[in-house]
C-alpha cells in the first residue's frame, strides 16, 4: 500500500476550491494544507482542520510536503512555485504559467536548476479527445497537416464584466480564453512559429477587445486561422461542445477542424473524414467517428502529477512547453497591437515536452 501524497494548495479561491475537490476524490493523495492569506481561506482550513499559512515561505519552513498546487493570481506563480522548487517540492502550476515569457523562463530555469518537477495546469490536455486528436496527427492519419481553424465564439455574460480589470487591455479573450485553444493546438498540431492578428472592441466598445482574427503559421508548414469572439450567442467554442466542464450547457458543435493532405478531422466529435479510393471532390468521403471514454480532465491531471511526483510518469506539460504557450499568446497580442507579423519569441532553453 502507498501513502497518500501530502499535497497542499496554495490559493484557495475560485479554481483552488474545484482543485480541493479533486484531491478530496484522489485516492493517490490528499490536501495537507492550505496557504492563502484570507480569512476565508482561514476558516475553510479550520473547517477542514488542516493546517493554515499565509504565504508559502512559512509553510514550507514548517512542514514536509510532497508537491503544491498554485492556483495564485498569475503574477504569484513564478514566485510561489520557485519558493516551492526550492524547499524540494514539485509544481502543479496553474495556467497561464506566469504573467510574461520572461517571469516563465525564470520558472523554467529554477526548474532547471533544482530538478524538481513542474507540471503546468493546461488540463485540457489530460481529455482524451485531446489526446486522441494528438495520436491522429502524430500516427499521420491524416497526411501532411495542411490547415488548422480554431473556433472560441461565445456569449460571455454581462455581469462578467463587473470586475473592472476585465474591460481593460489583458483582460479579454485574447489573453484569458486563447491560451487554452493555443496550447491545445501546439499539443494536436505542432509548435506554431509566426502570427498575425487583428482585434476588435466594436460591439461592446470597452478598452478590452470583444473579438479576434487570427492567422499563424506551424513549424511543420500548415498555415492555421482562429477566430475569437465573446459577444456571439454561437456552439462553436470548446467550453460549450466538448463536455468537460459541465457549467456550460452542451450543444453540438464543432471547434476545431484540421485537414490534412489524407483526411480531415473535427473536434471535440473526431470525426475523421478521408477518400477510401481515389481522391477527389467527385468521389465519396468517407465518414468515420472515434469514440474515447470520457475523462474529467481535473480529476486525471491530479492523477497524473502524483505519478509524477512518484516519477513514473513525466509532465505533460513541464515549464519550458507552457512557457512556449505563453509566448504565442503574447505573439498574438503583438501583432494585434503593431498590425504586424510577428515570430514567436522567447522560445525558451529547456527542452519541451
Ligand atoms: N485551468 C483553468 O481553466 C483555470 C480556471 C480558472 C482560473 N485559472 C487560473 O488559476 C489562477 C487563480 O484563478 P482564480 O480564478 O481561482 O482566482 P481567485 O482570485 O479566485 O483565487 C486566487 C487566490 O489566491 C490567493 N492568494 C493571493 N495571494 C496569495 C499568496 N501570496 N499566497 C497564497 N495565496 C494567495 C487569493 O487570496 C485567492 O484566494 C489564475 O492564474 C487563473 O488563470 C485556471
Amino acid at each position: 500500500v502507498t501513502t497518500p501524497l501530502a499535497i497542499a494548495l496554495v490559493g484557495a479561491g475560485l479554481i483552488g476550491r474545484v482543485h480541493l475537490e479533486r484531491l478530496d476524490a484522489s485516492p493517490d493523495c490528499a490536501c495537507a494544507a492550505i496557504c492563502d492569506p484570507t480569512d476565508a481561506a482561514k476558516v475553510l482550513a479550520t473547517e477542514r482542520n488542516l493546517p493554515w499559512f499565509p504565504s508559502p515561505r512559512e509553510m514550507l519552513a514548517a512542514m514536509r510536503l510532497d508537491g503544491a498546487i498554485i492556483a495564485t493570481p498569475n503574477a504569484l506563480h513564478v514566485p510561489n512555485a520557485i519558493d516551492c522548487l526550492e524547499a524540494g517540492v514539485p509544481v502543479l502550476v496553474e495556467k497561464p504559467l506566469a504573467e510574461s515569457v520572461a517571469a516563465a523562463q525564470r520558472l523554467v530555469d529554477a526548474q532547471a536548476r533544482t530538478g524538481i518537477p513542474v507540471l503546468a495546469g493546461h488540463h485540457r490536455r489530460h481529455n482524451p479527445i485531446v489526446k486522441a486528436a494528438r495520436r491522429l496527427v502524430r500516427d499521420g492519419r491524416l497526411g501532411r497537416l495542411v490547415a488548422v481553424n480554431a473556433l472560441f465564439l461565445i456569449r460571455k455574460p454581462d455581469d462578467y464584466f463587473d470586475v473592472a480589470w476585465r474591460k481593460q487591455a489583458g483582460g479579454g479573450p485574447v489573453l484569458i480564453n486563447l491560451i487554452h485553444d493555443i496550447d491545445n493546438l501546439r499539443f494536436i498540431c505542432g509548435e506554431i512559429d509566426s502570427v498575425q492578428a487583428m482585434t476588435s472592441n466594436a460591439t461592446r466598445g470597452f478598452a478590452v477587445e470583444d473579438t479576434a482574427a487570427l492567422i499563424f503559421r506551424f513549424a511543420n508548414g500548415a498555415l492555421g486561422t482562429a477566430t475569437v469572439s465573446d459577444v456571439t450567442p454561437a456552439p462553436w467554442s470548446w467550453e460549450l461542445s466538448s463536455g468537460e466542464n459541465k457549467a456550460y450547457p452542451q450543444r453540438d458543435g464543432h471547434c476545431y477542424l484540421i485537414a490534412g493532405s489524407e483526411g480531415s478531422l473535427s473536434l471535440p466529435k473526431l470525426d475523421l473524414w478521408s477518400y477510401e479510393g481515389k481522391p477527389g471532390w467527385w468521389e465519396p468521403l468517407r465518414q468515420e467517428t472515434l469514440s474515447v471514454e470520457p475523462v474529467e480532465p481535473l480529476a486525471e491531471q491530479v492523477r497524473h502529477f502524483c505519478a509524477v511526483i512518484r516519477g513514473t510518469e513525466q509532465p505533460i506539460t513541464n515549464a519550458a512547453d507552457a512557457a512556449r504557450t505563453l509566448a504565442v499568446v503574447e505573439a498574438v497580442a503583438e501583432a494585434a497591437r503593431s498590425g504586424s507579423m510577428v515570430a514567436v519569441a522567447g522560445q525558451p532553453r529547456a527542452q519541451a515536452a
